[in-house]
């Protein structure tokens, strides 16, 4: 039976999620099915969710949690549950480094799990998840992604986590000068950046 991946990034056609889910997808020994949330298409998803045993959730890390287009598609679940549910599995990345800062969203979705009657399956937590896939260090996401794969299919509750192999410091550095030069690009200082009325811009 084929895995069905969702992907809940709120920029989900250019998302690193889409990403995220096409590497899931090579990996994986099943048949994949890949919807990306859109506006229209939650309770299109929730009809289908009956035909797979198993569901990835491939999302990013929003303000410590879930971006609200997961939220949305979450409620609509509750009000449209499909009567066999499928093992949840999830694929989170966040900007920072740190692989854990993901930990308190995955709690989220492993509680709605727990209220509603869905198996929690396997969780990939990734760090610095804006940046790794566009470096030599891919490498270990894939190799982490391989494993998370064969847990999704065996339907294994198994969590793992990866992030660039490098010193947090050299990260932190890299990543500063990258954001300043896009922010000059677009014409917003450091200063700006700095603020909360960059939400304005
Ligand atoms: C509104 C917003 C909030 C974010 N909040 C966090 C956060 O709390 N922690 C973090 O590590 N990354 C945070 N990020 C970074 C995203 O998790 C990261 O860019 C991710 O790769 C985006 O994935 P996507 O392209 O699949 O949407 C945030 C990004 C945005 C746009």
């Amino acid at each position: 039976m084929a895995v069905l991946i969702v992907n809940a990034s709120p920029r989900a056609p250019r998302s690193n999620s889409k990403r995220y889910g096409e590497i899931f997808s090579e990996y994986c020994q099943e048949e994949t099915v890949y919807f990306p949330l859109s506006k229209t298409n939650h309770e299109k998803i929730c009809e289908q969710m009956e035909q797979f045993s198993k569901m990835v959730i491939v999302f990013p890390l929003y303000a410590d949690g879930l971006p609200v287009t997961l939220l949305h598609f979450l409620k609509t679940l509750e009000q449209n549950p499909p009567s066999q549910k499928p093992v949840v599995s999830v694929l989170i990345n966040c900007g920072f480094f740190e692989p854990r800062q993901n930990d308190i969203a995955v709690s989220m979705l492993e509680l709605f799990c727990k209220r509603h009657g869905y198996p929690f399956g396997a969780v990939l937590k990734i760090g610095s998840g804006e940046a790794i896939l566009d470096t030599p260090f891919q490498f270990f996401l894939k190799r982490k992604m391989k494993k998370f794969a064969a847990a999704v299919t065996s339907g294994k509750n198994r969590t793992f986590s990866v992030t660039m192999p490098i010193f947090k410091s050299v990260f932190l550095k890299a990543s500063t000068n990258y954001w300043i030069a896009y922010g000059k690009k677009n014409g917003v200082t450091p200063e700006q950046m700095d603020t909360m009325l960059i939400e304005g811009k």
